[in-house]
């Protein structure tokens, strides 16, 4: 037998190749400290930032700082089972969470295990929870609707497929109700919906399942929960999480609609981990990319141009604020990362007003290119017509006679007000916003008793629904306002009639 000595210096070369190869992937380091959900190790001299990398007892860790002697990892689990002088192994991959329609209609954790004890979840498919948003090329600008179901955001702010609309207000303004509700009205609006409860408690996180459940909701949504017992990187990964799994169904071309409930509690988890890690403390003691903590996860919301199927994804991140003080670091830096911002106002809830949506400082930079052209028409003066009555009202409490057309200001404002109440979990299909906005604003409720407005309200969609469907379906279909003539008939006919029996 005859050995060519290329050949054995090419299997030399080969084998040192793959030995090269099998060494950085299987790289083991050694746990030096351990607690409070981080470990340090050294040994790991090759490892990435972001890198999954698993622990002795098969935990696994997300290695965070990369130093000259050593690595921070933040532990994804629980760091009480992992011992100083322990082994950790570098995986070569990044974090990774289950994804694909077997997650629809489950609760999960923030590694995409289900905590609804409903089983294994059975799907191979998989994605990173970090992920770079798609770039300019990749997208288009927002065109179609996302219909809350909310009278005041449809009308005042509204919002449109792929956009990054905030939430924002103190606890207990009826942040989550409103994300609970907008989730409701999606049914049949071929929209897959993503929970992200971040430091919720758990027994508020099944309330809202169960919610969700009544109203058979949970055929198109996935909830991804972190409580606040859990350490805080599950806090910190949840959202990324959570996008991952949204994208799976974005790049497919399908409709996401994601809440993160909240961001400002992400923040804290992440604050904690860092100040753990010992990076330096900026503003408030958050680290200093605390920014791009928020940005890099909403950047990932998007309108996919139609090379790329044409998906989206609608991000709907929630800050919780004190005092209303919007103008603290974590919201001043969201806002400067979304597309607007709906501001909710205590004194206005505790008022009776709600949902709470302050009209004056909310804004949605892109939603009305995508409002329907009948609401556009209606919700037309809406907002005009809140400001002029916000400013007369500061100055008639003083009292004293008014000219008729304050008065009828003040009449139409107050009316205005009445209308936009919305109880909990009844969202309202866009034809009927506009056919009560129509009636508003073409003076059909001048005469109504304001303690009556309700009353009218309920009665004007009966009667359409029994009398006018056709008017409804062509809104609906058409997106268009009717003729006006049979509009106007409808609603006077139905007015008359209730004026009638209310006397
Ligand atoms: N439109 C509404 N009508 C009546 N009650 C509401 C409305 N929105 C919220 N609530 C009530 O207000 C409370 C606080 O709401 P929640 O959504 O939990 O606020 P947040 O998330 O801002 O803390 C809840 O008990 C909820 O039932
Ligand atoms: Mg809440």
């Amino acid at each position: 037998m005859s050995i060519k000595a290329e050949e054995i210096s090419a299997l030399i070369k080969k084998q040192l190749a793959d030995y090269k190869d099998e060494l950085s992937v299987d790289e083991v380091g050694t746990v030096t400290y351990v607690g409070d959900g981080i470990a340090r190790a050294n040994g790991l001299d090759n490892a990435l930032s972001g890198e999954l990398v698993e622990f002795q007892n098969g935990v696994f860790g997300m290695a965070q700082n990369l130093e000259s002697t050593d690595v921070g990892i933040v532990v994804l689990g629980d760091y009480k089972g992992i011992r100083e002088g322990d082994t950790v192994k570098r995986t070569g991959r990044i974090m990774e969470v289950p994804v694909g329609d077997a997650l629809i209609g489950r609760v999960v954790n923030p590694l995409g295990q289900p905590i609804d004890g409903l089983g294994e979840i059975k799907t191979d498919k998989t994605r990173p929870v970090e992920r770079k948003a798609p770039g300019v090329m990749e997208r288009q600008s927002v065109s179609e609707p996302l219909q809350t179901g909310i009278k005041a955001i449809d009308a005042l702010v509204p919002i449109g497929r792929g956009q990054r609309e905030l939430i924002i207000g103190d606890r207990k303004t009826g942040k989550t109700s409103l994300a609970i509700d907008t989730i409701l009205n999606q049914k049949d609006q071929d929209m897959i919906c993503i929970y992200v409860a971040i430091g919720q408690k758990e027994s508020t996180v099944r309330e809202q399942v169960e919610t969700l459940r009544k109203f058979g909701a949970m055929d198109y949504t996935i909830v991804v929960s972190a409580g606040p017992s859990e350490p805080a990187p599950m806090l910190y990964i949840a959202p990324y999480a959570g996008a991952a799994m949204g994208e799976e169904f974005m790049f497919n071309g399908k409709h996401v609609l994601i809440v993160y409930d909240d961001l400002t509690k992400q923040a804290d988890a992440y604050r904690e981990l860092s100040l753990i890690l010992r990076r330096p403390p900026g503003r408030e003691a958050y680290p200093g990319d605390v920014f791009y903590l928020h940005s890099r996860l909403l950047e990932r919301a998007a309108k996919l141009s139609d090379e790329l199927g044409g998906g989206s994804m609608t991000a709907l991140p929630f800050i919780e604020t004190k005092a209303g003080d919007v103008s603290a670091y974590i919201p001043t830096n969201v806002i400067s990362i979304t597309d607007g911002q709906i501001f909710l106002d205590s004194d206005k809830f505790y008022a009776g007003v709600r949902p709470a949506i302050d009209a004056g400082t909310s804004v949605s930079r892109v939603g009305g290119d995508a409002q329907i052209k009948a609401m556009k028409k209606v919700a037309g003066t809406l907002r005009l017509d809140l400001a002029s009555y916000a400013e007369l009202e500061s100055f008639t409490q003083f009292g004293s006679d008014l000219d008729e057309a304050t008065q009828a200001k003040l009449n139409r404002g107050r009316r205005t007000i009445e209308v936009l109440k919305q109880p909990l979990h009844k969202p309202l299909p866009v034809e009927k916003q506009v056919v009560i906005l129509y009636a508003l604003t073409h003076g059909f409720l001048d005469s109504v008793v304001i303690d009556d407005i309700t009353k009218f309200q309920d009665g004007l969609f009966d009667y359409f629904d029994n009398n006018h469907k056709d008017l409804l379906d062509e809104i609906k279909k058409t997106g268009q306002l009717p003729d006006t003539a049979k509009l106007d008939a409808a609603i006077k006919d139905y007015a008359d009639t209730f004026q009638a029996s209310n006397k």
